[in-house]
């Protein structure tokens, strides 16, 4: 078993325990299953059917999903997870557990969990409303279409160096939404105080003891982060990363959290704490305003939707490319009966490849701000496209890239992906009692944004003006080398690819939440989740350990995760024209919910990365 699953008290996880608590070493999950249906799942070994090389790390059945009725939580951080679950123990809904976890990561988990970034939340309730809630950084109102190419009064050095204007320093800052988002959910969708909500991470920025993956990280990127004094000063104390076990405490965080449970939205785009970013800017040659954080808001919008063989598949809407892509890529394999041709089988990732080179190349081409650029989604996301797209697909060769233009009309752009991305974004799923579910995506683009700290105010700000096409032609961070729809304007949001999801069951029944971090690689891993359970019949477990693909266009290269493959089944793709590239890594972070008619559930932290799923009751007494 894996210890993320099973042994939470291994040295290797040497949690995050909070000043103010000694915790003992808890059994929190492998519980029995909570329910006939849960039995079947687990029952389930008979059909772990995937199959990978004899050396993959993660082979089917070595871990054991988490199972309980009354509400469940999964982040990659056992102790946000935790904070939520303590919330939904105390009556408070998803959206409630989401926000504690929201801000609980932002203390714990400083590489992505952020209230200097941006994201995305999903909701499906119970009652069958959904929605999706766009908090994604802007561009500054002060930023230019050219301002990151060289030559530009206001350019730097091309693109991938390490002083990458676009990456690195107060310019690669995007107008942060993370704190206007949790607000806006909660004024929606909230039950218990708000600041209620933020108090677990109060107490965590106060003081926290330093978990072994928090250690690790801040020992590799110390150079990084020694960069900015500010950020030295916190995660560098005495110039040296703190050891597993040492306290961290981030007071100056704790009174920016302070604020902003006193005054909500508010505590963070106006008054002290704009005061103080709009301060951190001047000093660094930023263009964050007070105006431009006075005027930015999180935007509702519809959730993208579509019928996935019988299943209802909601997914988040441009800004993010998420659900668009993963509509196109669902739709024309739906033209084809995966389940028969076996998993992983050449037959089965040939078509799936061909159907995600077909699915990104359209995605880099049309997708931008919906406030910006039109875009032709409804055409994207329909059968009938799929169905063309389909037509051109050779079911014995692989289509080389360079013949596989976007569908709906010429554009000049093109893509391509570098998989050498650290992977620092990140995801949780809550589903509760009643069985209202959230899936929620948030990121600071890079591991610690631009890992410069709002000095006074205590954290980490994002660099995800990166995500725009910064530089006409050339590739971003991930390889990515966009379009103009995503080109900068002031007030215009950047293209993302988080892909927070929600699967309903045949009888509108949230069945499945999930999401991961990868940058690009998000839409695909998400798309592989969701087949894996509704084409292979996986249980959450066996979803989350099967090995992964990725493909995006360009480069003409099928990904996989290190031993992820049989040689046979490598040497049978080469046949048929495809190049393939084994990872040196693994891929993604994916925190999965999978539900059951009879209101229990199972969930899985990606043991890739080791966090925790948890249930109500099996949470450590870690709110006060
Ligand atoms: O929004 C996006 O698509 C990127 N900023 C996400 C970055 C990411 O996932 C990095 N970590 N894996």
């Amino acid at each position: 078993m894996f210890r993320n699953q099973r042994h939470s008290c291994l040295p290797g996880m040497a949690l995050a325990f909070f000043i103010t608590t000694t915790f003992g070493c808890p059994v929190i999950q492998g519980q029995t299953p909570a329910s006939t249906t849960d039995q079947a799942a687990f029952a389930d070994a008979s059909r772990r059917i995937f199959s990978a090389s004899d050396s993959w790390r993660f082979p089917p059945g070595s871990v054991v999903p988490v199972a309980g009725a009354a509400g469940i939580l999964s982040s990659t951080d056992r102790v946000a997870s935790e904070i939520g679950v303590e919330i939904l123990r105390r009556g408070g809904n998803a959206i409630d557990a989401a926000i504690a976890t929201f801000f609980a990561l932002s203390v714990v988990n400083p590489e992505a969990g952020n209230i200097g970034g941006g994201g995305f939340m999903l909701v499906h309730l119970a009652d069958g409303t959904s929605a999706a809630l766009d908090f994604r950084e802007k561009a500054p109102f002060a930023a230019t279409r050219d301002m990151f190419i060289p030559g530009d009064p206001a350019g730097g050095p091309a693109g991938g160096s390490p002083d990458d204007p676009s990456l690195t320093g107060h310019r690669s800052s995007g107008v942060p939404g993370s704190v206007a988002g949790m607000y806006a959910a909660h004024q929606r969708f909230g039950s218990l105080p708000w600041a209620e909500l933020l108090q677990p991470a109060i107490h965590l920025a106060e003081g926290m003891v330093v978990h072994e993956r928090l250690a690790t990280s801040l020992r590799s990127y110390a150079s990084r982060l020694s960069r900015s004094p500010a950020t030295a000063a916190i995660f560098l104390p005495n110039g040296q990363p703190p050891r597993v076990g040492d306290r961290l405490t981030q007071p100056d965080l704790a009174a920016t959290l302070t604020r902003i449970a006193r005054s909500g939205h508010d505590g963070f785009y106006s008054g002290e704490t704009a005061r103080l970013i709009a301060a951190e800017m001047r000093r660094g040659g930023g263009l964050i305003t007070e105006r431009d954080l006075a005027e930015y808001q999180a935007v509702w919008r519809e959730p993208i939707r579509f019928e996935y063989r019988d299943h209802t598949v909601l997914s988040m809407p441009p800004i993010s490319s998420g659900g668009v892509t993963l509509a196109e890529l669902l739709n024309i394999l739906e033209g084809y009966d995966l389940a028969s041709m076996g998993f992983h089988s050449v037959r089965h990732i040939h078509l799936w490849t061909e159907a995600t080179r077909r699915a990104y190349a359209d995605r880099n081409s049309y997708l931008g701000d919906p406030d910006f650029v039109i875009m032709p989604i409804a055409e994207m996301i329909s059968d009938s496209y799929a169905a063309r797209r389909r037509e051109s697909i050779d079911l014995t060769r692989a289509t080389p890239s360079t013949s596989v233009a976007p569908g709906l009309g010429p554009t000049p752009d093109r893509s391509a992906l570098s998989l050498g991305e650290p992977e620092n974004t990140t995801h949780f799923s809550v589903l509760d009692r009643q069985g209202n579910a959230v899936a929620l995506t948030t990121t600071l683009n890079s591991l610690y944004g631009n890992a410069i700290t709002v000095s006074g105010a205590g954290f980490l700000l994002n660099n995800e003006m990166d995500d725009f096409t910064t530089r006409p032609g050339e590739p971003n961070q991930f390889g990515l080398v966009q379009g103009e729809a995503n080109s900068i304007e002031p007030g215009k949001r950047m293209l993302s690819a988080m892909t927070p999801t929600i699967v309903l069951d045949p009888a509108g029944r949230t069945k499945l939440v999930t999401g991961t971090p990868g940058g690009a690689t998000i839409i695909t891993t998400v798309a592989q989740i969701i087949s894996n359970v509704v084409d292979f019949g996986m249980n959450a477990a066996d979803a989350t350990l099967a090995p992964r693909l990725h493909h995006q266009h360009l480069p003409d290269i099928l990904y996989y995760e290190v031993d992820g493959l049989r040689p046979e089944v490598v040497e049978g793709l080469r046949m048929m024209g495809h190049t393939l590239e084994e990872r040196t890594g693994f891929s993604g972070d994916t925190q999965t919910i999978l539900a059951f008619p009879d209101g229990s559930a199972t969930a899985v932290a990606d043991p890739r990365r080791g966090g925790a799923a948890v249930i109500p009751g099996e949470e450590r007494q870690v709110v006060q």
